[in-house]
């Protein structure tokens, strides 16, 4: 295993979204901040946006950990595909309110008492969507109706909604201005500087173990910046990818060539990888387009099929 190679106690660039790993940068703890400040005011409606893989669904899961250990309600919807009803099903179940009817206004009457309870209580209820691109316009527009639900002072429900920036564009629209007019807080994640994707990687290695001698030579990283664009997860997946391909080498520090390897491997060196100026559309496009998808499973399919993990899974 390289872990035992580089000194690590565990895997540093799993692609999931855990919160242990979450690296601050200034605009993500902005965000981490807005977000708490929004729900501690109970401002009523936010919403999180960012580009594909920057880190939304980790910020949320970092949310979910505070707000837990403050007692607060928490719902989080992850299958943004769901109709109105569904909504309003999921709404309820996650909260734990029995509910026998299927009519929607007898489940927002139930709803209401709850949320007016847990008000008296002094407890904050918040739900988060992730996803939210995906959600139709009549789904959007019975959170536009939850958005109503309120003392003459206060929200009831804080409703943060996190998704892609097509969640933005989407909003825009002339049809859900009533909702766009409710939104009070707007926090975003953004791509990272490469001094930033050095830190990154610097302190994910740390909290898996890392001590010593750097792993990833100064090249090396650039060269990470360079390919991934500063997204975390294309970051993770060069990083990974060159740990278990520099363990095969017996290389340390990694050299800048492995990950070129890598970013062949994944044709990263096919797409353009700087973005160009002023334009970070094009890197959603990039990253979000089916023809990256696609080759990004056949990668992987490759790498998985290859001597090299074969060996490193043992
Ligand atoms: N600030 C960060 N600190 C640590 N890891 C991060 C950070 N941002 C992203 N990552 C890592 O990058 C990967 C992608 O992050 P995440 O799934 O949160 O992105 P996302 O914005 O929700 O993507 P999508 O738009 O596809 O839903 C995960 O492995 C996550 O751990
Ligand atoms: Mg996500």
């Amino acid at each position: 295993m390289y872990k035992n190679f580089f000194g690590l106690k565990e895997n540093p660039f799993n692609v999931n979204p855990d919160p242990r790993f979450l690296y601050l940068t200034k605009q993500i703890e902005e965000a981490l901040t807005g977000l708490m400040y929004g729900i501690q005011t109970r401002k009523g409606f936010i919403t999180l946006t960012g580009e594909v893989g920057t880190g939304k669904t980790t910020l949320v899961n970092r949310l979910l950990d505070w707000l837990h250990h403050r007692n607060a309600r928490t719902a989080f919807l992850f299958n943004s595909r769901m109709n109105s009803n569904q909504l309003f099903d999921f709404i309820l179940a996650e909260f734990d309110i029995a509910c026998d009817s299927k009519s929607k206004s007898q489940q927002l009457m139930k709803l209401n008492h709850w949320l007016l309870d847990r008000y008296r209580a002094g407890e904050t209820v918040v739900l988060i969507i992730d996803e939210a691109q995906n959600l139709t316009y009549p789904v959007l527009e019975e959170i536009r109706l939850l958005t109503n639900l309120e003392t003459s002072t206060e929200k009831l429900l804080q409703i943060v909604l996190s998704g892609q920036p097509e969640l933005e564009e989407k909003l825009k629209l002339p049809q859900l201005r009533q909702l766009r007019q409710r939104i009070m807080l707007r926090c975003r994640t953004t791509p990272l500087s490469q001094e930033q994707t050095q830190e990154y990687i610097t302190e994910r290695l740390r909290i898996a173990g890392a001590a010593g001698a750097p792993i990833f030579s100064p090249k090396a990283v650039e060269t990470i910046h360079v390919y991934s664009l500063g997204i975390p997860r294309v970051i993770n997946l060069l990083c990974e990818h060159s740990l278990v391909n520099a363990f095969v080498e017996q290389q340390r520090p990694i050299q800048p060539k492995i990950v070129e390897e890598v970013a062949h491997e994944f044709q990263l060196d096919e797409v353009e990888p700087i973005a160009p100026p002023g334009g970070s559309k094009v890197d959603t496009d990039v990253y979000n387009s089916e023809v990256f998808l696609q080759n990004l499973g056949e990668a992987l399919s490759r790498f998985r099929l290859s001597p090299s993990s074969t060996r490193e899974r043992k």
